[in-house]
């Protein structure tokens, strides 16, 4: 879908990742929907943007029902970008339960239920885009990650099974997955390293990978140096390997470094 002139609904909208996104979507012509908690930070954003005619709605994701009240709010949305998501690092162990629930809602059921509240209109108007922001954390297991883990394994499910229920219709779906992000974003506000010899990638390119999405009929595309892409295979296809990597002191200690650096994003 050619992205100018269309209407794009975009969670998360405030964070490393999510300004990015909007400044490269907003350069391409599209009129933004920028949602987040914070109203100031939004009317910040939408005020910096190229182009005229982007809008703001203060959703608290984590609040049962807020996902079906943004799309009720957003009205006819062309496009989908579900971005936002908490880190949701520590052992699951040392999560209490609300904690537990808010991350699972944010970062996997919201984005479901964007989906299903947004796509009759879509499949209605005869055209629409769903682009999920996963992570190759959705492919492999890590340690102290386990909740993150599981939000971003589901939503690739989640992603993949729609993907093939939208199979000729007017509406697509792409899964974007970046690996470790620097600059911006959860990752780098954690001031955490990655792991030894993995190598990061940045927002800009998380954000061109989302431009391109909206234009393919690709399910799925990967942000990472190659061998962090290829490791995260490893781990899909060989959990065993991939555990008995991450088993020893430098994965255990990234692991450590980036829960500690995240904890106030619980
Ligand atoms: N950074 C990385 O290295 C990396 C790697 C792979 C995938 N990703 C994915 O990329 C996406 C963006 O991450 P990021 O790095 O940009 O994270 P970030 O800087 O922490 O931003 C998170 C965004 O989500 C919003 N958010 C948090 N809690 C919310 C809630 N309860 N309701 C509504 N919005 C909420 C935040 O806004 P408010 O706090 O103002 O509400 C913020 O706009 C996420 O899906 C993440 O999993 C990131």
């Amino acid at each position: 879908m050619e992205i100018a002139g269309k209407k794009v609904l975009l969670t998360g909208a405030t964070g490393g990742i999510g300004r990015t996104i909007a400044g490269t979507l907003a350069a391409a012509g599209a009129n933004l929907i920028l949602s987040a908690r914070s109203a100031e930070a939004l009317e910040e954003l939408a005020g910096s943007l190229p182009g005229s005619g982007h809008s703001v709605i203060v959703s608290d994701l984590g609040t049962p029902g807020a996902a079906g009240k943004l799309a009720a709010s957003a009205g006819e949305v062309d496009v989908l970008v579900a971005n936002a998501a908490l880190p949701s690092t520590g052992r699951v162990t040392d999560l209490t339960d609300e904690q537990v629930a808010r991350m699972l809602r944010i970062n996997l059921e919201s984005p479901i239920l964007l989906a299903q509240a947004l796509l009759p209109g879509m499949l209605e108007r005869g055209r629409g885009k769903l682009v999920m922001i996963g992570s190759l954390a959705g492919k492999a297991g890590s340690p102290r990650s386990s909740i993150y883990n599981a939000t971003k394994f589901g939503l690739r499910g989640f992603a993949f099974g729609l993907a093939a229920d939208l199979n000729d219709t007017p509406v697509s779906l792409t899964l974007v997955a970046p690996g470790f992000v620097r600059e911006a974003g959860m990752f780098a506000d954690s001031g955490a390293d990655a792991p030894p010899g993995l190598g990061t990638t940045t927002p800009g390119k998380v954000a061109d990978a989302v431009l391109r999405a909206v234009d393919s009929d690709r399910i799925e595309i990967t942000v990472a140096p190659l061998i962090q892409r290829t490791m995260a295979h490893v781990g899909l296809m060989s959990p065993h390997i991939s555990h008995r990597v991450q088993s020893g002191p430098a994965g255990q200690n990234a692991a450590d470094s980036l829960a500690s650096g995240q904890t106030e994003k619980r």
